[in-house]
């Protein structure tokens, strides 16, 4: 359990910790204790490898892991501060549903709860749902794009001082303060109204982690933060520019949005101690997971010499475009052999690594935040808990002296620790 697609091979680790309620339930509670703003989980909807090459399969843990949501739901009921945003996807799911369940958890974690918007990559996640293909790209970017608007519509149902409970004059609501949606667009009719108030904090925060044109424009229309997967400086500031320069046509601030940035720290008290680290979890890398991780990028490179370089991916027909491009970026800038991405890759996936001590770690952080790349940083620690305890433990007391990490929650919601707004309903 963590990002590094080794992880459940650390002699440290269960290796069956993805499917135990418990290990969630201390990693959410360690993150609150240390006041951590929320707990994110990514998702997929099936087994999202094929067995290619041949083994790779049984050798990788990524094949059995707890329904985001569900999981949540019950670490909803034993934490009382930290945020809860679970990944789901545009594509297999119908918007009341969505905005229904988000709505319930909201309900549930007193405005804690959030949902990661994905448009879902695989075609294995087809299959599970009644397809022979994936949706192609820009029919799935069009559903989501009108997906959000329904949900965000349907979250919007009821006033958020429509239930007077009057047991006097048997008046439940306020009729007045109720409204029906009546969305009839091209891929959803949905008449509404949503059958879940509104919540402590207005609606579920909304967070997206598309990099694509279109993907950028849901984010900036309707998204409270977007995930980024960025590990050049330059490349995340011009990203970060292009997110923040769309919010003022869409009615938005630049403070409406915050874009947190993946980052897996390998933090040690020396810096050899961090590099022993570093190798030690680059050891866990079996050479068939890690071809296995580039063939959703490049196709399969095992007929490929391992030690040769990274061809060039035929960027059309990539699950994950933007990913495939950043890989080959990457490979190109630094001169990296196949061995040497999947290793790369397998350590942290799409995330930004700073491998050293607490100040390295906070030197780049603060250095992504100040150069205006980053407004926070979502933490992919490569093994659980032990990469966070290592962060919680070294890095955090050291953000804490220069002043760039909380001592206690500011607010009781998560849109409120995030410092953010709620949203205007479409009525008001
Ligand atoms: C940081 C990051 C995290 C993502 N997490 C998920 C996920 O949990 N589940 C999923 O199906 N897709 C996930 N995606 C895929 C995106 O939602 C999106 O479909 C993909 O990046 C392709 O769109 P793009 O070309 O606009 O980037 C993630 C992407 C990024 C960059």
């Amino acid at each position: 359990m963590g990002y590094h697609l080794g992880a459940w091979r650390h002699p440290d680790l269960r290796a069956d910790a993805a499917s135990q309620f418990d290990s969630y339930l201390n990693v959410a509670k360690i993150a609150e204790e240390n006041k951590f703003d929320l707990l994110f989980l990514a998702d997929g909807i099936g087994i999202r490898y094929d067995d290619v090459p041949k083994g790779s399969l049984c050798r990788s843990s990524h094949n059995v892991e707890l329904e985001p949501l569900t999981l949540l739901s019950a670490l909803a009921s034993r934490t009382r501060r930290i945020g809860l945003v679970a990944t789901a996807s545009t594509t297999y799911n119908e918007p009341y549903h969505i905005a229904r369940k988000y709505g319930s958890l909201d309900q549930i974690s007193a405005g804690r709860c959030g949902w990661n918007v994905v448009t879902s990559w695989s075609e294995q996640e087809a299959w599970n749902f009644n397809r022979a293909k994936h949706l192609d790209y820009d029919t799935r970017y069009e559903r989501a794009a009108e997906f959000v608007d329904v949900v965000t519509g349907l979250w919007d149902s009821w006033d958020a001082d429509a239930f007077v409970h009057d047991k006097e004059s048997s008046v439940f609501y306020d009729e007045s303060k109720l409204h029906v949606l009546g969305h009839v667009g091209k891929h959803f009719s949905v008449r509404g109204p949503l059958s879940v108030r509104r919540s402590a904090q207005g609606r579920p925060i909304l967070v997206q982690a598309g990099t694509s044109e279109v993907g950028q424009q849901i984010a900036a229309k309707h998204c409270d933060i977007v995930f980024a997967a960025q590990q050049n400086i330059e490349s995340a500031k011009k990203y970060y520019a292009s997110v923040k320069n769309r919010l003022s046509s869409n009615g938005r601030t630049e403070d409406d949005l915050l874009l947190m940035v993946g980052l897996t720290p390998i933090v040690g008290r020396t810096r050899d101690e961090a590099q022993e680290k570093y190798r030690q979890l680059e050891e866990l890398i079996d050479p068939l997971v890690g071809l296995s991780i580039l063939k959703r990028s490049f196709g399969d490179l095992s007929h490929l010499d391992l030690d040769g370089p990274v061809p060039k991916p035929d960027l059309e027909n990539a699950g994950l475009r933007s990913s495939a491009q950043m890989y080959y970026e990457t490979a190109q800038r630094e001169g990296l052999s196949i061995r040497q991405l999947y290793k790369r890759i397998a350590m942290a996936q799409e995330h930004l690594t700073v491998v050293g001590t607490a100040s390295d770690v906070a030197d780049a952080m603060e250095q992504w935040m100040d150069a205006k790349a980053a407004d926070g940083f979502n933490i992919a620690p490569t093994h659980l808990p032990h990469a966070l305890n290592d962060f919680v433990e070294l890095v955090l007391p050291e953000l804490r002296r220069r002043g760039r990490f909380r001592d206690e929650y500011e607010g009781e919601t998560l849109r409120e620790n995030l410092g953010l707004q709620v949203p205007r309903s479409m009525y008001a």
